[in-house]
């Protein structure tokens, strides 16, 4: 055995973990044996829920995860490598269907695959959104689910170290500890590098009226922030589901996590209620089907494009697509792999060419620079490869951006739903859809409601994202197969106020790119003409909108007269002992980044489960 020091350089440049199995905490031999609760999918919400539940010793956990356990790359720990991390890293490789209503072209999704999901791998954003949000959730009909509900578990998530930067022109950091945690295990905090074009940024939002005076996690605004990320405040790594949630639990022998192990199907035992009574998995489409077994509960965590497809393989889902595919309908939920929803995000580039300005196209561009930013990174934490993620964003509402917001609510009002062909017939689909629309709607006549994201990368990035979409998507399984990949189909911008607002959004870049703070960094306009109309702004958004990777909502929390698929106590209807805990329960995808939320929501769910033991 090498000693655990040694270890840890060998897997600071990436090489192997060759300790056995049973040191890093895990297991291979699921097969056949039987575990009180067994979690599908070891990603955020999957470690956040066995790590509790395992916290008391005579309960057995079982998660099982299709990917793998991760090495300690560099390629996950440093933020330098956020979006240089080469294809398929812990990741899925899933494409959604061609999209007729932008470029009849279709997108990667990327989605986290391995001990710690989507958190391997994400920009390490670190926000909530707000308040009014979540209480919308609770007024659907979900009670003990607004936002003084859910506050405290945000909490419980987070080790939050504010940072000032002292002597900066703008002073970013706002922080209200009143709703921060100071104990959880994500380590959040601030890179230690202050880009110092970042004071560009806040001097032009605040140019344009956009106001930037607010703690961003406390949930009662809109305007430009500072955000945070989940990053160790120490040595400026990535404080992940993985290294905050198993790693420091490994030596608890009832918390077992079984990687390469892919769920194909939920077993179930049918009475006045279908009970799951245990999983069947396999490493790959050729390796033999096992079988574990579990005595209390199964919680389905593969994350919202995931989970509503395992739901379907086992018999759950809508009648008529099971139907189609020859499977038979244990329970007919039309909810399952509807209302998805997502924030269409278009990256916008506007590389600013002002010849003394360092900022992270630098990185790819000037060896120098990268290689002084790599040493310094590498011998102190501190310099710009701490500071690769975007924190000096903006999340503006309508009424801080549009000409007439309340006329565009109200076209929104009267414009065609657009829902997908599944909606057709399915009475508790269309109800479910028209209390959400109301309730956006009524939420984004407020000027503290943000409408949509500018994520600036101080480079000349200027990436939008739509943060309270009206169009709803679908994730639907084509094939009895369970190593198919879903068919994914997001209908980005299929409504029209979607559209409107993507468009204002861009206009809005325009105006910021006008200030004299932005000029004074030389935006380049080769990308997008700086005079472009809504036409050609227009052509540039259908061909460039994409994913913010925010897939939500396919197993939606609601009523089931609302086309709900769980109830407030997150328990699949129709079933006595089955629970999805991922993003997908959110019944409206929240105006913010989604790892924030799923970690405290995934701490609420576990609670909620061991109250019920
Ligand atoms: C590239 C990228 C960038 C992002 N950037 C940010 C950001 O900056 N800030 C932010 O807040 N959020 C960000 N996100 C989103 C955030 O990471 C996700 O919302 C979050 O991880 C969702 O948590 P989850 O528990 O629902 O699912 P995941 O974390 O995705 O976990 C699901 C797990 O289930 C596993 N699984 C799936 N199917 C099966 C099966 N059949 N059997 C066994 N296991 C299975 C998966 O491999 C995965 O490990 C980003 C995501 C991506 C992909
Ligand atoms: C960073 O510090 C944390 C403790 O705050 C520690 O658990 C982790 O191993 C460290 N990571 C690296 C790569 O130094």
């Amino acid at each position: 055995m090498l000693p655990i020091a040694l270890l840890f350089v060998l897997s600071l440049f990436g090489l192997s973990d060759t300790r056995p199995l049973k040191d890093r905490g895990l297991i291979d031999n699921a097969a056949g044996q039987t575990y009180d609760y067994i979690v599908i999918g070891c990603g955020v919400s999957g470690l956040v829920v066995s790590s509790r539940l395992s916290e008391s010793e005579d309960i057995t956990v079982l998660c099982l995860e299709a990917g793998a356990l991760d090495h300690y790359e560099d390629e996950i720990q440093i933020p330098y490598y956020i979006g240089l991390q080469p294809d398929g890293f812990y990741e899925w490789g899933i494409y959604t269907t061609p999209q007729g209503q932008l470029d009849g072209v279709s997108r990667h999704i990327p989605m986290g695959k391995g001990v710690g999901g989507g958190s391997l791998i994400n920009g390490m954003v670190w926000n909530r959104g707000n308040q009014q949000s979540f209480n919308a959730w609770n007024d659907l009909g979900n009670s003990g689910w607004g936002w003084e509900s859910l506050l405290p578990y945000f909490e419980k998530s987070e080790t939050y170290t504010p940072k000032n930067y002292a002597g900066r022109e703008v002073q970013p950091v706002l922080e209200n500890s009143a709703v921060h945690g100071t104990s959880g295990p994500i380590q959040v905090s601030y890179p230690n590098y202050y880009w110092p074009q970042t004071d560009n940024w806040f001097s032009a939002l605040q140019e344009i009226g956009i106001p930037t005076s607010a703690e961003p996690n406390q949930g009662l605004s809109a305007g430009g922030y500072f955000l945070p990320l989940d990053i160790d405040p120490n040595n400026q790594t990535r404080s992940d589901a993985r290294r905050a949630y198993y790693d420091p639990n490994i030596q608890r022998n009832n918390f077992n996590v079984q990687p390469y192990s892919q769920v194909t199907r939920i077993i179930f035992e049918q009475g006045d209620e279908l009970t799951a009574t245990g999983v069947e998995f396999a490493a790959g489409p050729s390796s033999p089907r096992q079988t574990a077994f579990a005595s209390r509960e199964v919680v389905l965590s593969a994350g919202a494009i995931h989970s509503p497809q395992i739901l379907e393989l086992s018999g759950i889902g809508q009648s008529s697509i099971l139907e189609g595919l020859g499977i038979e309908v244990l329970e007919n939920l039309p909810g399952v792999g509807n209302n998805l929803q997502d924030h269409g995000m278009i990256h916008l580039d506007y590389s600013y060419t002002n010849p003394d300005i360092m900022d992270v196209e630098d990185f790819a561009t000037n060896s120098q620079f990268n290689d002084d930013s790599a040493a310094e990174y590498y011998s102190s934490k501190t310099g710009p490869w701490t500071a690769k993620p975007s924190c000096a964003v903006a999340f503006p509402s309508l009424e801080q951006t549009a000409a007439d917001a309340a006329g565009m609510i109200s076209a929104a009002r009267s414009a065609a739903y657009n829902l997908p062909d599944t909606y057709a017939n399915e009475p508790t689909l269309q109800r479910g859809y028209e209390q959400q629309l109301d309730s956006v709607l009524g939420e984004l006549a407020s000027e503290n409601i943000p409408a949509f994201e500018n994520l600036n990368n101080n480079a000349g990035g200027l990436d939008l994202a739509l943060m309270r979409p009206l169009s709803r998507g679908t994730a639907h399984i084509t094939s009895t197969d369970p190593f198919a990949p879903p068919n994914v189909d997001p209908r980005w911008l299929v409504h029209q106020f979607d559209y409107d607002v993507m468009i204002l959004a861009m206009q809005v870049n325009q105006k910021i790119l006008d200030t004299d703070a932005i000029q004074a960094l030389q935006p380049s306009y080769a990308q997008i003409p700086r005079d472009a109309n809504t036409d050609q702004l227009g052509e540039i958004l259908r061909v460039g909108i994409g994913t913010e990777y925010h897939y939500s909502s396919t197993t939606a929390m609601l009523p089931l007269d609302m086309g709900g698929v769980v109830s407030d106590q997150l328990r699949v209807y129709g079933t006595s002992n089955l629970r999805v805990v991922d993003t997908g329960i959110y019944p409206m995808v929240p105006g913010a980044h989604l790892q924030a939320v799923a970690y405290g929501v995934a701490e609420k769910a576990a609670d909620m489960i061991k109250a019920d033991q």
